[in-house]
């Protein structure tokens, strides 16, 4: 099996750091299924990996309905027939101080960036110990590693994916199946584009690097991790953050 025949699944792929390593894996020769909540900004995904030779299909869905993402993952293995690459990167934030943080926040925000992706690895399991071969890639943030003030729901979200994938790590590593866990610091993305000035000087002091990261550099490392020549790579949080962490 080599990569041009592998099957990919990319949620959050509409725009910003999934749409970027959707183009990414395309580029690679997978096959990429392209996930979000509505079908229009995907399309326009689809036309750009059409335009370069490129192969996917449109999967319009939300992640957090988890009956519904559970039979859309079930229904693409079933059609491709195979499912080697999940990258979970879908993602929300909804901040707030703890004392001022309410239930529903909390909640959102586990339910879109964590449990999504234990629906997701658990229908994709599946078909990759089927297929004797699978590449978890789970998208978590460097907050899930050092904790953010402000970010109590969201940093608990992505630490929890760091256990999540680990875990997965062990129970399928017999199998051929990796997981592993990239764990981005700030990017240029809609995400952080309304970060106050003061934070982001803040934030580029502490960099090694001394700029904020692309949707690029993510899906570099995605790509990487998700190769069939990354197969001795499992359980691991790789920090692309500019050395911000240093995790
Ligand atoms: P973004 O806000 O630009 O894009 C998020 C994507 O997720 C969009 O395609 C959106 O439609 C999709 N999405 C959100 N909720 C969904 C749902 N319920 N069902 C289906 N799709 C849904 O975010 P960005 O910046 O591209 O982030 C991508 C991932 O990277 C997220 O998991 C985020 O937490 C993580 N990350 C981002 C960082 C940054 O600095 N931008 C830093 C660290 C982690």
């Amino acid at each position: 099996m080599t990569n041009e025949q592998r099957v990919a699944v990319v949620t959050g792929a509409s725009r910003g750091i999934g749409r970027e390593i959707a183009l990414r894996l395309a580029r690679d020769g997978r096959f990429v299924v392209l996930v979000s909540r509505s079908a229009g900004p995907l399309s326009e995904v689809k036309a750009l990996i059409d335009d370069a030779g490129g192969a996917s299909a449109v999967c319009a869905v939300d992640v957090g309905d988890s009956g519904a993402w559970q039979g859309a993952v079930e229904k693409i293995a079933q059609e491709r027939g195979r499912l080697d690459i999940l990258v979970n990167n879908a993602g929300i934030t909804r901040d707030n101080l703890v004392l001022r943080m309410s239930d529903e926040e909390f909640d959102e925000v586990l339910r879109v960036n964590l449990k999504s992706a234990f629906v997701a690895c658990r229908a994709a399991a599946r078909a990759m110990m089927k297929g004797r071969f699978g590449r978890i890639v789970n998208i978590a943030s460097t907050s899930g590693v050092v904790g953010n003030a402000g970010q109590a729901n969201y940093a608990a979200a992505k630490a929890g994916l760091i256990g999540l994938t680990k875990s997965l790590a062990r129970e399928l590593g017999g199998k051929g199946v990796t997981a592993n866990v990239v764990a981005p610091g700030f990017i240029e993305t809609d995400m952080t584009k309304d970060l106050p000035g003061e934070v982001r000087d803040r934030v580029l002091m502490g960099m090694a690097l001394k700029r904020l990261g692309t949707p690029q550099d993510i899906a570099a490392a995605v790509s990487y991790v998700s190769s069939d020549d990354a197969g001795f790579l499992t359980g691991q949080v790789i920090c692309v953050d500019g050395g911000l962490t240093m995790c």
